[in-house]
């Protein structure tokens, strides 16, 4: 649908226009911002408590205003929800739950019709064992082509009753699930969750399916789940479990990052290419940057998830090596960094940083480095309110890994409780219901959508006057960073001839550059930059 530029936005400076306008050519992604909506919790359209994607499209306002430049939404098809949808029954199909293919519909063209691409998630490593293949799989003979689908395999020991290897599963127990004819199936995530066979030619081709039906709807663009994971490593080796960590992929994991994936993300691209302008991204946690930099290859995805500020330290240091990591390997292969903070699978960033008021400061700090970096940023739904993890009561814990943990594991629902609206009180007009699926704590009174919308010094308007900014500022849009010198706990750099940016990671004030401060994170304290924040400014000085 043709879409004017400037419109949805509001009065738009020529700068902004001329920014909007790159949104339609084929390396919009390269600078976007986008927003993740986790769907079951950013807003309830129909009452039940759960979010849906009537809600999503009834709440796009917030994100014009917000100045996002796309939505990435987790995923929303036909789902037993034993991992929060990442176990797929139909992938062409929307769960009743979040409403059906209209609803998917009437959002793309909503979202469309204000300037914002919407990008869908796509599962490639397994399916839900209620997916039709995995029913037809259960009921076919060991050997057949039914079963060749997944990874069946017979097991260890005289009598097969061992699994086929030692792999842990990502949510704890163990990734093989024994089936009543003796073969045991492999599921690196949940039993819920069987592996697909990806050496079987009929997964590409069923994947391509997937991939041109959502582009066929209007999508414009994946985020790959577990990009890394399709290509298993040869005969399935044992895994040296000394130091592994249960539920994390940081670790160096054989399972993960095997050169066969690139040959599938080929394929994703070549289709996701007959379309114009259209994009993917992947989640790989692949810990080598210059590994991470091959999925994003020429012929491969167009953006790769860059966790380096997931896994930094408050510290300038890290948060410097984390940048520079990123940056020089990426170029190497001619792709953007993109930036990521906080996503429904990691602890809030503000959380990270301390929580409370310390935590706050930093994360508003963080968004402010986030948005300055060159490259795309990813926003998660709530980040743009400073919302912390929640501690959540034991009973409503839904993450399969607090069962599968043996309860030692809490798993990931302290960040996915639902966005706060307006009101005093929870539910926060997250729907007509009176209550959420997870349940919302009462301090969020002062943090809801409504509420920050009223306070120039929220985090809601720090994002809103940033991402503005970043539209606006022509220095913004390039790819290039300079270090300046820093103080001691700080770090300074230069975008384009005049952006400057200060972080200030230790607790007592500095001077900041020479400039006029464009917008800062916290109030200055007689002209100087209070600890754990930072500032965007337009330096005067040059820089050699
Ligand atoms: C990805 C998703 C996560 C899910 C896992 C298995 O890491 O982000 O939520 O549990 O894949 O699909």
């Amino acid at each position: 649908m043709p879409v004017d530029p400037t419109g949805a936005a509001g009065s738009a400076t020529p700068n902004v226009a001329a920014y909007l306008a790159t949104l339609d050519t084929a390396d919009w992604w390269r600078h976007a911002v986008f927003y993740q909506i986790y769907p079951k919790s950013f807003a309830d359209g129909n009452g039940d408590g759960i979010g849906d994607l009537i809600g999503a499209r009834e709440r796009l306002d917030h994100l014009v205003e917000l100045g996002v430049d796309a939505i990435w939404l987790s995923p929303f098809y036909k789902s037993p929800m034993a991992d929060g949808g990442y176990d797929v029954a139909d992938p062409t199909d929307v769960d009743p739950m979040f409403g059906t293919l209209a609803d998917f519909d009437a959002l793309v063209e909503a979202a469309h019709a204000r300037g914002i691409k919407v990008t869908v998630d796509i599962v490639p490593n397994h399916f839900s064992d209620q997916h039709a293949w995995f029913q037809q799989a259960l009921a076919a003979a060991p050997g057949s082509p039914e079963r060749n689908r997944f990874i069946f395999l017979d097991g260890r020991g005289p009598d097969g009753s061992q699994p086929p290897n030692n792999w842990p599963s990502m949510f704890g127990g163990p990734a093989w699930t024994r089936v009543p004819d003796g073969q045991w199936y492999l599921h690196i995530f949940a039993p819920e969750q069987p592996d697909v066979n990806w050496d079987n030619p009929e997964i590409p081709a069923e994947f391509e399916r997937v991939l041109r039906f959502w582009l066929e709807r209007g999508a414009d663009g994946f985020r790959v789940d577990v990009a890394h994971s399709m290509a298993k490593p040869a005969g399935l080796p044992d895994m040296d479990l000394e130091d592994y960590v249960p539920h994390t992929q940081l670790d160096v994991d054989h399972r993960f990052d095997n050169d066969g994936v690139h040959e599938h993300l080929r394929m994703f691209r070549r289709v996701i290419d007959s379309y114009p302008n259209r994009m993917a991204v992947g989640e790989a946690w692949v810990p080598d940057d210059k590994r991470l930099a091959m999925y994003v290859r020429g012929d491969e995805l167009h953006l790769t998830f860059n966790f380096r500020l997931v896994e930094a330290d408050w510290s300038a240091l890290d948060l410097r090596k984390a940048i520079d990591g990123s940056l020089s390997a990426m170029a190497e292969v001619g792709a953007p960094c993109t930036w990521v903070l906080s996503n429904h699978d990691v602890v809030r960033h503000t959380t990270r940083y301390g929580g409370g008021a310390l935590g706050r400061s930093r994360g508003r700090a963080a968004a402010l480095l986030q948005l300055a970096l060159p490259g795309a940023a990813y926003v998660y739904n709530g980040d743009e309110l400073g919302l912390e993890n929640v501690e959540l009561p034991d009973d409503v814990l839904q993450d399969p890994t607090w069962e599968r943990s043996g309860h030692t594991d809490r798993g990931r629902d302290g960040e996915r409780v639902p966005m706060p609206w307006a009101g005093n009180e929870p539910p926060f007009g997250f729907g007509s219901s009176d209550s959420s699926w997870l349940p919302m704590p009462s301090e969020w009174a002062g943090m809801t959508v409504a509420a920050e919308q009223l306070d120039p010094n929220s985090t809601l308007s720090l994002y809103e006057n940033a991402l503005r900014l970043r539209r606006e500022l022509t220095d913004l849009q390039g790819s290039g960073l300079t270090w300046l010198d820093s103080p001691e706990d700080c770090l300074v750099f230069r975008r384009g001839t005049a952006f400057t940016l200060m972080l200030n990671a230790g607790d007592t004030p500095v001077e900041l550059p020479a400039g006029e401060v464009l917008l800062s994170s916290a109030d200055l304290i007689g002209g100087e930059l209070p600890g754990n924040s930072a500032a965007w400014l337009r330096g005067t000085d040059r820089v050699a």
